[in-house]
């Protein structure tokens, strides 16, 4: 299943300006199963041992706060070729510059807080999923 899974977060921008339901239609739309999903929220460690490839970028910090500012819904979808088409689909880091259509044009506030997360390779899609779920969430 590993090239054919990818991690998802609403980030807490998104849930509290009330998209969670249109993003979960967007992703169904494009083709995604969902495999787990929930809500909830990350401690401030949680956003630091996730983002912890950051750790020496100058926004790690205020990108732990924010993740860890609300809650969240986490999900691991499944769809051939799910991490490309999956960033395709959520658009570019900055929504100024995602294209049109795309969820973080639609839903995004600004750069730090950019409506979603999208895994980045087929590897941290699935140590990701790991960090979220247990294996009896997965189904
Ligand atoms: P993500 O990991 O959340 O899917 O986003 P991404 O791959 O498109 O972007 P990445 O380079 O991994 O950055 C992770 C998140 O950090 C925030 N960020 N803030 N203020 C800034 O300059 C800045 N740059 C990045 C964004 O929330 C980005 O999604
Ligand atoms: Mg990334």
């Amino acid at each position: 299943m590993s090239d054919r899974i990818t991690f998802t977060m609403i980030k807490p921008d998104a849930v509290a300006d009330g998209h969670i339901g249109a993003i979960l239609g967007k992703i169904a739309e494009a083709g995604f199963k969902i495999k787990a999903l929930k809500l909830t929220q990350l401690t401030n460690a949680d956003a630091k041992k996730f983002y912890d490839v950051h750790a020496e970028r100058p926004f790690y910090g205020e990108l732990v706060d924010f993740m860890s500012s609300g809650p969240i819904v986490a999900a691991i979808l499944e769809k051939d070729n799910a991490v490309a088409d999956f960033r395709t689909l959520i658009g570019a880091t900055n929504p100024a510059e995602a294209a049109e259509g795309t969820i973080r044009k639609m839903f995004a506030r600004s750069l730090g807080e950019n409506a979603v997360h999208g895994s980045d390779s087929d590897e941290n899609a699935l140590l990701e999923a790991r960090f979220h779920f247990a294996g009896r969430e997965l189904f």
